[in-house]
Order: C-alpha cells, then structure tokens, then sequence
C-alpha cells in the first residue's frame, strides 16, 4: 500500500506534493521520489528512507514545476533503496510512473520487453509500466496507457507524465483507490482524500478500471474500452486526521475493516483459481530439502506468536511434519535442539522485533534454515532469512496488530499447502479444494464485519468488568489466546485464554456468579466437548458469550449471548473467528475511552530486550 500524489497546474507543484506525501506517509514510508516537469524535461528526484529525505534534497536545490507526480513506498517487490524507489521511468526517462498495487505478471513482460532490447535499472515490478508504455506510445499517451493496463494483471493504481505530452498527468485504477482533486484552474490526483484535502474538497472517486486524463483546466474519464465516463463529484466533510482513517475513528478499526483485501492480496499471485498448484516463488525449498528437516520451529513473539499456534495444526495437518512453537524470548536462551536438519519459521509483522531477530540468529548459527513470515519488506529479519514469504497487509498502524495476524495465518496455509505439495501428502484435488474455499475467505471476513451490534451491545454491558476468560479447543483455544491478548494490550482488562477442557484442572475456580466468559465453539469435531464446557461455567454463574458457526443452534439454549460467524471448514475458521474478538477489544476500549491506537506501556515494533 504506498501512497501517490500529482498535481498539474500554475502553482509550484514541488510543495503540493510534498504536503500531500506527508499526509499519505501512513501508507508507507520506506522511500519516496518525484517527477518534476522542469526546465523542459521531466526530472526525477528519489530516495531511500523517510520522506523528510527527499525534502533535505528538494530543499537544497529549490526544483519547480507545474506538472509532478509523487509517491511514498511501501515495498512489496524490491527492497528499499534509491534505484528501487518511484517514480520509474523508461531507459530515455521522458515518462515517468508511480504506482500503488502489485502487478502480478511482471516478470513476464519484463522477459518480453527485455527481448525486445529494454534494460532495467530495479527490481521492482512497477518499472515495466513505464518500458511498456514507452514501447506502445505513438504519439497518445492515453493510448498508450490503455494498451498496457490490457496486458497486465493485478491490482493497481498509477499516473504517468511524459515530457512528450507536458500538459497531462494519465491515471488509471484498478483495486486499489485513487481520486482526482477538483481545482480552479488546477487539478489533483491522489490515492487517498487526506493528499488533497488543504486545497480542495470537491472530487472525484476513480471507479474500477477507469482511466483518466487531467489538465490543468480539464478532468475526463474513460471505461478500460475507451469510452467517455460520466462521474458525479464527491463533497468530502472529513477533517484530515478522519481522513487519513479513512473516515475510520481509529487505525485499528480501519485496518480490521482492510483484512479482506489484505487477505485476498497475501494470496494474490500465489493462488490462482483456475490453478490447482500454490506457486511461492520466493520460497527456494525443494522437495529433496523438504524431506531433509526432521523438525520444523515457528519462533515469534505476541501476536505472530499466536499465529503460529495455527500454523503447527496447519502444518502437522496437511504436510505431516513434527512442529515445536516457541516464543521467542524463551526460545534464545534454551539451548533449542537445532541443527543443519531443522527449519525455523520466523514470523514477524515489522520484521524488527529483537526477541525474534536474536533468536532467528542463535538458530541460523545452530545451522538451520530459515524461512521467514514478515510484512515489512527489506526488514532485518527478511535480510537475515534464507527465504521470505511477505504478507501484503500494507502498513500496520495501530499497536494492536489485527490484519497482519491474518495475513500471517493465510502465509501459513500457503507454505503447509506447498509443502503437502512438495511431500504429495495431499492430492491436487484436496490441494484445489482448500485453495478454493481460502479464496471465499475474504468474503466469509466481510459478513462478520457486518456483525457489529452484537458486539458492541457486550461492550457496553461488559466494559467495566475486572476479568474475562476466553474458552476453546484445538484451534480455537490459539485464536482465543489472540482474542484475549487484544482485550488486555488495549482495554487493559485483565484476561486469559485456556484450553477448554483444561478448566476442570484448576482455572474453573475462577468462575463465580457473573464471570464473564467468551467461549469460541467453531470447530465441528469439538462443538459437542465446548457445549458441555459451557455448561460447567455456567453452572458456576458464568455470563457466556458463545461465538458459533451459523446453524449451530444448540448453544442458544445455554449461552447468554451468542453471536455467529459464516460457515467456514474448521481448518480455515481462525480468520474469520478472530474478526468478532477484535471488534470485541476494540468496542471494549472505546467504551472506556482507551487510547486504542496508542495503548500505555507498549510499542508497535519491540526493539529492546
Ligand atoms: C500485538 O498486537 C502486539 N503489538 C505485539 O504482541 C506484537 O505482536 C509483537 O510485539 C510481535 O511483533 P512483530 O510481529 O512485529 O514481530
């Protein structure tokens, strides 16, 4: 999810896009670059790092345009660096492109351009737009542009200038937002409202695969076949920091509200529906190595640790190999039994936690692989690892991480598919059929989105109490660990989470007359064992809050409240049960006014010991 801005006009362009970077800077900010069209000529200027980079660099050189387009990053092919930053331009340089999105059949048309005599200066999937267009130009950029994005696939949004055509930025949008900023006698683009919001409030909203051509003085929009598209102006009455929210009240609620699309965007390029293979290009393991490991490790901390919980049932599952999960912290200092025959799975949202990093490195020292799980790309972690599968969450805000625990679940359903793959321990048919049902999932994550009341009427009864317990088994007892994790980090509501046939063991002493607790009952095998644990609460006075799978009828009689997610098979059930334990901390939080972005005592990234 990176961020772009353009602007064409009589004003400098230079600060309008500088001010518009800096309020889109939430979606990535790994480098950043512009395209300036001055003294004649496109010119570019682009850095590795914050965008405060590229601006020391503006600064000292006082660069002017009227025409630009600019863009902050967040890496998904390439790691950050100067060359792999946008814009992108072809081998003249007089087109360059910036970008938002994945285009997921690079690799090809860089082969064919590449035959066709173009050279490369990145890694980076964006730059083959700018050849391309290059290639098909013939004196219409629009035209142009319209040939390319027929031969591409993927999600995108990008805007491309060329000195060929000094009065015109291009725009095109596919998935990903882009909108047009309505001037006098000047006009904006931007991937999201807070770019554009200081100077104008009137916009358009690009729809799907929609193409523009701006001027100063003049906005049109064409279907992908060209024809002319009428478009009604948005009116936008948000302040910038609801802006930059996306209209959301907190980070958090937006990015539990962007799990579909972060979901369908981890398994984009990697799960084709017409396929009945999981093509992880950038996992090196071969099948011969595959069968080396005699143990696999998933080591992480939090959050990724929790959802390594899911990948060991996931991977023992499918692949039949022995998994051990560690936390991280623990895992450094006790002498793990790791050798040149273990493959550790390091799973890591900002790819910087310590704890994690140390003990990727006592493992690699111990002679193991590792594969790493990460979601910031060019992180010391991916650096350290032998291979990186990257989840594409975009940037995670909010402390409390939500979607990138998501993302890292489907990464795990990839890798334990491609593994049963490699070790045919499950046939392509069987391959094929969860493929198919985890490409539903974004689908079953938003209808439990829409389950909000519920929710939210617990919250309101429920915010003031001291305890909560979470109950399940098998994988619900791993979701019901994140579930409770969420509640304490931002609610600071004391919480735990036990393995519901464990409670008889001792922690049902806790319960007592109005306990609350939240029992997940979504895997099919175990619903009759949950019914009765319910039972054994409630006939200690517990308040039960049961989440079940629609159909499930029985446990209304018993529970107080229940609330139910879509049907999903029980293997695939942690993405979607979590969504409600999120919505359920987040409400909780709110009601008692909660810094839920921010929450005391903790960090987004740990970088200590
Ligand atoms: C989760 O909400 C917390 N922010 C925390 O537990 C986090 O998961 C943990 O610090 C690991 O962070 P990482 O995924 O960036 O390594």
């Amino acid at each position: 999810m990176c961020g772009i801005v353009g602007y064409i006009g009589d004003k400098n362009a230079v600060p309008v896009l500088m001010d518009g970077l800096k309020k889109l800077e939430y979606r990535g900010y790994d480098s950043a670059g512009v395209a300036v069209y001055a003294e004649g000529k496109v010119q570019i200027r682009k850095y590795k790092g914050r965008l405060s980079v590229l601006e020391e660099h503006l600064d000292k050189e006082k660069l002017s345009g009227n025409l630009a387009i600019g863009h902050t990053r967040w890496a998904t092919h390439g790691e950050p660096s100067d060359a792999n930053s946008h814009p992108h331009t072809n081998e003249k340089g007089d087109i360059a492109v910036v970008h938002n999105g994945i285009i997921e059949n690079y690799l090809k048309i860089k082969d064919f351009l590449i035959s066709k005599g173009y050279v490369f200066k990145s890694e980076v999937d964006t730059e083959v737009l700018a050849h391309f267009i290059d290639y098909y130009y013939e004196g219409d950029l629009a035209e142009a542009v319209r040939k390319v994005i027929k031969e591409i696939k993927g999600s995108y949004a990008f805007a491309v200038i060329t000195n060929r055509e000094p009065d015109k930025i291009v725009c095109v949008r596919k998935e990903n937002p882009l909108i047009v900023g309505i001037g006098e006698d000047e006009n904006y683009i931007a991937s999201d409202i807070p770019a554009i919001l200081k100077h104008t409030r009137k916009t358009y909203l690009m729809g799907e695969n929609e193409l523009a051509v701006i001027t100063k003085d003049d906005i049109r929009f064409y279907s992908e076949n060209g024809e002319p598209v009428k478009k009604e102006v948005f009116n936008v009455d948000w302040d910038v920091s609801a802006a930059e929210k996306g209209g959301y009240r907190h980070f958090m609620l937006k990015e539990i509200h962007e799990q579909p699309k972060a979901i369908k965007d981890t398994m984009t390029g990697r799960m084709a529906k017409d396929s009945d293979t999981i093509r992880l290009d950038d996992i090196k393991l071969t099948a011969e190595e595959l069968e080396r490991f005699s143990k696999i490790f998933i080591v992480a901390c939090g959050t990724a640790y929790h959802a390594g919980l899911v990948g060991k049932y996931l991977i023992e599952h499918l692949a039949k190999i022995p998994v051990e999960v560690d936390i991280a912290s623990e895992f450094r200092y006790r002498n793990p039994l790791v050798d040149e025959k273990t493959l550790v799975i390091i799973i890591s949202q900002s790819g910087e936690t310590l704890d994690t990093f140390a003990a990727l490195k006592e493992a690699k020292n111990k002679g193991a692989r590792i594969l790493s799980v990460v979601n910031v790309v060019g992180s010391s972690i991916a650096r350290e690892s032998h291979d990186v599968l990257y989840t594409w969450a975009g940037p995670e805000i909010a402390v409390a991480s939500t979607k990138a625990y998501t993302t890292q679940i489907i990464a795990l359903y990839e890798i334990a598919l491609h593994m049963a793959d490699l070790k045919g321990t499950l046939s392509k048919e069987e391959i094929k059929t969860i493929k198919d049902e985890m490409l539903n999932l974004p689908a079953k994550i938003e209808k439990a989105l829409g389950n909000k009341e519920e929710i939210q009427k617990f919250a309101s009864k429920n915010s003031g109490e001291k305890d909560v317990f979470f109950i399940g088994r098998g994988l619900d007892y791993a979701v019901a660990l994140e579930g409770s994790l969420k509640l304490k980090e931002i609610s600071y509501i004391h919480s735990d989470a036990y393995a519901a046939g464990e409670l008889k063991h001792g922690p049902i002493a806790l319960i007592e007359e109005g306990t609350v607790v939240v029992a997940l009952m979504t895997q099919h095998e175990l619903y009759e064992k949950m019914l009765s644990n319910v039972k054994e609460v409630k006939a200690r006075g517990a308040y039960v809050f049961a989440i079940a799978k629609e159909g499930n009828k029985e446990v209304e009689t018993i529970a107080d409240q229940t609330l139910y997610i879509p049907q999903v098979s029980d293997m695939l059930s942690p993405t979607v049960t979590v969504i409600p334990l999120q919505l359920l901390a987040y409400y909780m939080a709110v009601e008692k006014g909660c810094d839920v972005d921010m929450p005391r005592n903790l960090a987004k990234s740990v970088t200590v010991e």
